[in-house]
């Protein structure tokens, strides 16, 4: 009998291949499925494709006694207990590579939003408030000349330093691992430690994932070393900003703006004092949200799945360890 699968959402591309080796069960509703309703599923199967917003627990590890494979539709992994899954010997999968110009191209977006006001004005001019040309009016920093700080330096931080490049900034970046001065010289960044990164940017990005040292990673003490005019952006994950700390800077001018893809938690309260900042900026973890990727995603997470249910390795495994076993 052919192997049973459980996909937690309708996915932008075709199922055909993963139909002709497996019997599909899809969840068709908008929200994901309850945790309850996981729990029973993954009971039943061989193969899991989850988004970001399914918790993939040890309990729930714990009843798939039958799972061959997870597979994950997001180079980000944090909402799957991976130690769980490897003690096991199931491999979880997951999309690097494919999302990292679409998610790059936010953030850049969402830079220049920030530092040029651009949804503040869209607003201003809708009120009916636009009266003449103003010396004054909406002004924001200079990107070109401005120092970009990039924390995390994974493919999407690479991304990103090479756009500012094309906007002549000068690029500072830190990471847990410094990359070949060869990459350094070639892209023309230079390394530097956490503190002084916040210190010397007028930007900020964060481009690491999350884990225990990264969460909560900007609080008081982070925003206050910041410039006043520096700008904040996260497409990363929500966890990594303390929100009550961000809120506090926002407010109080310890920082000028900020511009946020992703919350803690998602979605954002709708009374988050966060939702009354006119200098924050939020869009719904869209990151990767561009046609060509998402279905590249979905693809590729669907490949992954049908090597898991082969026994195969999967192309792109999360914890590859399972195999040395
Ligand atoms: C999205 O946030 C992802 O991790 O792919
Ligand atoms: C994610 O793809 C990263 O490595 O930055």
């Amino acid at each position: 009998t052919l192997p049973q699968v459980f996909i937690t959402r309708r996915l932008p591309t075709q199922l055909q291949r993963l139909e002709e080796i497996a019997n599909v069960e899809v969840w068709t509703k908008r929200q994901p499925p309850p945790y309850e309703v996981l729990l029973e599923k993954v009971k039943k199967v061989n193969g899991l494709l989850c988004l970001l917003s399914d918790r993939i627990d040890r309990h729930l590890l714990e009843g798939g006694m039958s799972l061959r494979a997870i597979s994950q539709m997001a180079v980000g992994y944090d909402n799957i207990d991976i130690g769980a899954a490897t003690a096991r010997g199931i491999p979880v999968g997951h999309t690097p590579g494919v999302l990292t110009d679409a998610t790059a191209d936010l953030t850049w977006a969402l830079l220049m939003v920030a530092a040029r006001r651009i949804v503040e004005a869209d607003r201003f001019v809708r009120a009916g408030e636009w009266q003449t040309w103003e010396p004054d009016l909406l002004l924001g920093p200079n990107i070109a000349g401005a120092t970009l700080g990039i924390i995390g330096f994974g493919r999407i931080g690479q991304a990103m330093a090479r756009r500012a490049k094309g906007f002549d900034m000068r690029v500072v970046y830190t990471s847990k691992h410094r990359c070949d001065l060869e990459l350094e010289q070639k892209l023309d960044v230079e390394f530097t430690n956490f503190e002084t990164l916040l210190q010397l940017s007028d930007f900020v990005t964060i481009h690491t994932p999350l884990s225990p040292e990264t969460d909560g990673l900007f609080a008081e003490n982070e925003f206050a070393l910041m410039k006043k005019s520096a700008i904040l952006i996260n497409t990363s994950r929500g966890a990594i900003i303390n929100p009550n700390a961000l809120y506090k800077a926002l407010s109080s001018g310890e920082i000028a703006g900020a511009a946020i893809d992703v919350t803690e938690p998602e979605p954002i309260p709708t009374d988050s004092p966060l939702l009354t900042l006119d200098n924050l900026i939020i869009t719904p973890h869209i990151g990767s949200a561009s046609f060509q990727t998402r279905e590249k995603m979905a693809s590729m997470a669907i490949d992954n799945l049908i090597a898991g249910l082969k026994g195969e390795r999967l192309p792109n495994c999360v914890n590859p360890e399972i195999y040395e076993l």
